[in-house]
C-alpha cells in the first residue's frame, strides 16, 4: 500500500491481522516473503509489533502511562545534558561524523536511560545493539543477540527483588520473564535506529535548503514544528512491519485475497499529493501533522512522545552550540542502510564550526 488513504484504512481495519504464529505459515508459503522469513524458535518474537489483541493489549498496557507526552516531558533536562555531554566529547574537532558520533550515543544513551540500563554496562550495551541492527553475519548477530537477552533477563530478575521507576521495572513486574525480555528487546529495535535517523536526515534536509536552514538557526523556537515536519517528510520508518489479510479486503480498487502479507509505505504516504498539497515542499514553521510517521491504529508507535522530545532537544543543542553547523559529505558519497524498513546513513560528516560551550560562549579562542 503506497497511498495515504490505503495505508490509513489498512492501519484501522482489524481485518488486517498481526499475530506472529499464524503469519510464520504464510511467510513461509510467499515466494516474495524471504525478506522478512522469520525463525519462530526466537521467544523475541512475543513482542507488541507482533501481535494483534489480546496478546497485544496485554503487552503494552503495562507501558502505555510511561510513555504518555506527560511522562515523558520530565525527561527533558537528561536528554539535554546527554545531548550536551556526546557533543563535548568531539569539541575541539574540525569534523565528525553525526551519526556513530552523535545521533547513535544519543540515541543508545536516551533508551537505556528509559529502560533503566546501568551507566557502567552502556558501552557494551551499545555494542550490541550496534551488531543486531547491522547488517553482520547471522552467527554473529545471533551471538550478540543472545548476549543481550542474557544481559536483559539478568536486569529484569534484579528489578523483580528491587524495582526502581524504570521500564525494566515495569515489565518485570507486568509480565512474565520471556515476555518482558521480549518487550525491551521490541522498545530498543524499533527506538534506537529510528530516533538517531530522525535527527540525520533532518539535518540534511535543512540543509538542502539553506533558507530553511537559517530560520531555525536564527530563531529556535521552530524546533518543535521542524521535527515535526521532518517526520513527514523524511519517514525514518520507511515501511511497515507485516500484516495480513484474514480475509479477501478491497482496498482503494484492489482486492487483497485472504492470507496475503501486506507492508505499507508510509514514506510513500507522507509524500502523497492526494493528502498534502505539494509533498516535497518542507517549511519549517508548517508542519503537516496528520502524517503517518508513527503509523496509527492500535500499533502507533509506543515510543512517539519520547522520539519528538529527542529529536527536540537534540536539535536544540545542535544549533545552540554549533552556529556554523554544515554537513561535508557530498551526496554521491552517501551510503544509505540497505534497509526496507528503516531510512537511514551509516555516516554523515559534518564541520560543526566554532563550538559553543554548554552555557552558550565560546568554547576555545579558535570560536572568538
Ligand atoms: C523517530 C523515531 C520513531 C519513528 C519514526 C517510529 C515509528 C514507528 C512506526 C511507524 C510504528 C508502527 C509500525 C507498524 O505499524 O508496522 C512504530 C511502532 C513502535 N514503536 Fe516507534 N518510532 C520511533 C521511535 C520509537 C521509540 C523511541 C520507541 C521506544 C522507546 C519506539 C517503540 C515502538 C514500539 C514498541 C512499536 C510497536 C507498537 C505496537 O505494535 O503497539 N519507537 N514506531
Amino acid at each position: 500500500m503506497t497511498s495515504y488513504e490505503d495505508v490509513e484504512f489498512v492501519l484501522r481495519d482489524s481485518r488486517f491481522r498481526k499475530s506472529i504464529d499464524e503469519a510464520m505459515p504464510l511467510f513461509a508459503a510467499s515466494a516474495q516473503g524471504s525478506g522478512q522469513q522469520q525463525d519462530r524458535s526466537s521467544l523475541l518474537y512475543d513482542n507488541m509489533a507482533n501481535n494483534d489483541p489480546p496478546v497485544h493489549t496485554a503487552l503494552r498496557k503495562p507501558l502505555n502511562s510511561s510513555f504518555t507526552a506527560r511522562a515523558v516531558a520530565p525527561k527533558r533536562q537528561a536528554m539535554q545534558e546527554l545531548a550536551e555531554s556526546v557533543l563535548d566529547a568531539v569539541a575541539g574537532q574540525e569534523s565528525f561524523d553525526l551519526v556513530q558520533d552523535f545521533a547513535f550515543p544519543y540515541s543508545i544513551g536516551v533508551i537505556c536511560d528509559t529502560l533503566g540500563v546501568p551507566r557502567e554496562d552502556r558501552e557494551t550495551f551499545h555494542q550490541w545493539v550496534q551488531t543486531i541492527t547491522s547488517d553482520a553475519e547471522p552467527e554473529v548477530l545471533r551471538r550478540d543477540a543472545q548476549r543481550m537477552v542474557g544481559y536483559l533477563r539478568g536486569l529484569i530478575a534484579q528489578r523483580r527483588e528491587t524495582g526502581t521507576d524504570d521500564i525494566l521495572t515495569q515489565l518485570a513486574v507486568s509480565l512474565s520473564e520471556s515476555q518482558a525480555v521480549a518487550q525491551a528487546y521490541a522498545l530498543l529495535a524499533a527506538g534506537y535506529e529510528t530516533s538517531a535517523n530522525l535527527i540525520v536526515t533532518g539535518l540534511l534536509v535543512l540543509e538542502s535548503d539553506p533558507d530553511q536552514k537559517a530560520r531555525v538557526w536564527r530563531d529556535r523556537s521552530l524546533v518543535p514544528t521542524a521535527v515535526e515536519e521532518m517526520l513527514r517528510h523524511q519517514s525514518p520508518f520507511n515501511l511497515s512491519l507485516y500484516r495480513y489479510a484474514t480475509e479477501s479486503v478491497e482496498v482503494g480498487g484492489t482486492t487483497i485475497p485472504a492470507g496475503s502479507i501486506v507492508f505499507l509505505a508510509f514514506a510513500a504516504a507522507n509524500r502523497d499529493d492526494a493528502r498534502f498539497e505539494d509533498p516535497d515542499r518542507f517549511t519549517v514553521d508548517q508542519p503537516r501533522r496528520e502524517h503517518l510517521a508513527f503509523g496509527g491504529g492500535i500499533h502507533n508507535c509506543i515510543g512517539k512522545h519520547l522520539a519528538r522530545l529527542e529529536a527536540e532537544v537534540a536539535f536544540d543543542v545542535l544549533v545552540r552550540r554549533c552556529p556554523e553547523l554544515s554537513v561535508r559529505t557530498a551526496p554521491q558519497h552517501m551510503d544509505w542502510k540497505a534497509s526496507p524498513t528503516f531510512r537511514g546513513l551509516r555516516n554523515l560528516v559534518v564541520a560543526p564550526g566554532p563550538l559553543r560551550s554548554r552555557s552558550g560562549t565560546a568554547e576555545t579562542g579558535e570560536a572568538a
